[in-house]
């Protein structure tokens, strides 16, 4: 009764770029790391997860991080590369989960579900000294992505990084010069104590400080760093942003210039110019900058939605350069905003239209999802999420035949083949700490009503697969069609609200599977316990596939 499914139809660190450089204040001398882990690998790599001591923002603390840097090196990957990336778990600081998996956000993972990389849903965890190789293509994607642990709230713990598909024939390439290694701009929040500490935490955690490209400053701490993007005056650059964070959205503006947004989370949009760009937690967005000011140093502001929101000593900041300027930190204001942001006017480039019946309601499979709290735990349709003890694809595939026999019971939503799904968002205010970023893994959607904005859009919608779900009166819609099998994680991306129930399972359709089992590994039952009832009678499942 709580499933209302109505059928109507049937940094980048600072080693990363010849262009970005991280130089101290006056007042610090310059810290250059010990050792200089790659900042950029390719498709086919080894991404090893281990435990160090780093101090991003001035303070030190033991982190997990992805090839030992913060944030992990860039994956960067042309149009068509099919990815082969062993994760392998070298974690050891017991302060910290030692388990991990990796995840491809917004990579849609067609026909290979199992390298999602996502805890209990499409996979056990990763053993401390295990390892594990995710194969996937991604036909047809090009854009801004990330990965980040998907086990508990690791991935606040440090392990995020960013991945980016270059697309040799890019429509918009006529629009900027620069798109590299230099212009890939990531944002995310920064926490002192380990989440261990910080999942203990009744009701809202609070950050110590917004990096930017991995550098930043907390209030009260030494004048460390900022990271430094050198421009060049009269290029146009391809700025990729990304949310990488566990919390905070931010409003993203650089002093004296404006943005043209031509990208939001991997699809082309109509050129469209803001002043301010809010990107919410797990969302990317490309925007053209064009250095067409005086030649001088620019204040880029991460204005975060809690914690420290102030420009005070450098805070939520880094620096714009021009070649030629002095080596000083920027003396410039922001400025009153006149072109805001408005998710309504984004559109995709390529015109795609909702599909389905243009109207509310009127999807083959139209549901509800209500989300709320309860005593802290998050829910939607009045259930928490918990994870399960066995993944949801490895139940699915060892012959759980009936949807309710799906753990965990009612966060699992069985999703009929090649129909069209629209979800509703109501936003009552009953889940609180919002505007809450929803993703979809294994797919791209159509947003067909945005947040602060009742009026529908079948005809050309933004598509993404991260929507804030905005405040309360907000009633977000989205829809995508059932052509990729397999159980989708959707859920908050705010990671503490994720670990605190705010979930469900998209179980998408189950008798397509055998096209996902085709390419499973024999490595990926093995990550699961081998007492495990749902492992031997896979093996078995397995076996009468072939
Ligand atoms: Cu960015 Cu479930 O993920």
């Amino acid at each position: 009764m709580f499933l209302h499914i109505v059928l109507t139809g049937c940094l980048l660190a600072s080693s990363h770029a010849a262009s970005i450089t991280s130089r101290s204040n006056s007042e610090l001398s310059q810290r250059s790391p010990p050792s200089a882990p790659p900042s950029t690998i390719g498709p086919v790599a080894e991404l090893t997860i281990v435990n160090r001591v780093i101090a991003p923002d001035g303070f030190e603390r033991s982190a997990t991080l992805a090839g030992g840097i913060f944030p992990g090196p860039l994956i960067k990957a042309q149009k068509h590369d099919n990815f082969s990336i062993n994760v392998v778990n070298q974690l050891q600081d017991k302060s910290m989960p030692l388990s991990t998996s990796v995840h491809w956000h917004g990579i849609h993972q067609e026909k290979t579900n199992w390298a999602d990389g996502t805890s209990f849903i499409t996979q056990c965890p990763i053993p401390p000294n295990g390892s594990f190789l995710h194969q996937f293509s991604a036909p047809n994607q090009t854009g801004t992505y990330w990965y980040h642990s998907h086990f508990s709230t690791q991935y606040c713990d440090g392990l995020r990084g960013p991945l980016v598909i270059y697309d040799p024939d890019d429509p918009h390439k006529d629009l900027y010069d620069v798109d590299d290694e230099s212009t890939v701009l990531t944002l995310s929040d920064w926490f002192h104590d380990p989440t261990t500490v910080l999942n203990k935490i009744l009701g809202a955690v609070t950050d110590n400080s917004t990096l930017i490209n991995g550098l930043g400053r907390y209030p009260g701490g030494p004048m460390s760093p900022l990271s430094v993007i050198n421009v060049e005056q009269g290029k146009r650059y391809r700025f990729r942003i990304l949310g990488l964070s566990c919390d905070a959205s931010y409003n993203f503006t650089i002093d004296g210039h404006t943005m043209t947004i031509i990208e939001a989370d991997g699809i082309e949009t109509v050129p469209e110019t803001v002043d301010t760009l809010p990107v919410f937690a797990g969302q990317r967005y490309s925007v053209v900058v064009h250095a067409n000011q005086s030649v001088g140093n620019y204040w880029v502001r991460a204005l975060p939605n809690i914690g420290n929101q102030s420009f005070a000593d450098g805070l939520n900041q880094a620096i714009l350069r021009y070649e030629g300027a002095p080596e000083e930190d920027p003396t410039s204001s922001p400025g009153p905003s006149v072109l805001p942001f408005n998710e309504a006017s984004l559109a995709s480039l390529m015109n795609i239209p909702a599909p389905g019946v243009p109207e509310i309601g009127k999807a083959d499979v139209s549901i509800n999802l209500v989300a709320g709290n309860v005593n802290g735990l998050f829910t939607i349709n009045n259930v928490s999420y918990h994870s399960p003890p066995t993944p949801v694809l490895l139940q699915m595939l060892s012959g759980a035949q009936h949807p309710s026999d799906l753990l965990p019971i009612g966060s699992v939503y069985e999703l009929p083949p090649n129909k069209v799904v629209e979800i509703t968002l109501p936003n009552t205010g009953a889940a609180p700490g919002g505007p809450h970023p929803m993703h979809l893994h294994g797919h791209k959607f159509a947003v067909v009503r945005v947040a602060g904005n009742s009026t529908p859009n079948f005809v050309n919608p933004i598509w993404r697969d991260t929507v804030s779900m905005g405040t309360v009166g907000d009633n977000v819609t989205f829809r995508f069609v059932t052509d990729n099998a397999g159980p989708w994680f959707f859920h908050c991306h705010i990671d503490f609200h994720l670990n605190n129930g705010f979930a469900a399972v998209m179980a998408e359709a189950r008798d397509q599977l055998p096209i996902v089992s085709a390419s499973i590994p024999e490595t990926w039952a093995s990550l699961c316990p081998t007492d495990n009832p749902y492992t031997k009678s896979y093996g078995t499942f397995n076996t009468s596939l072939t």
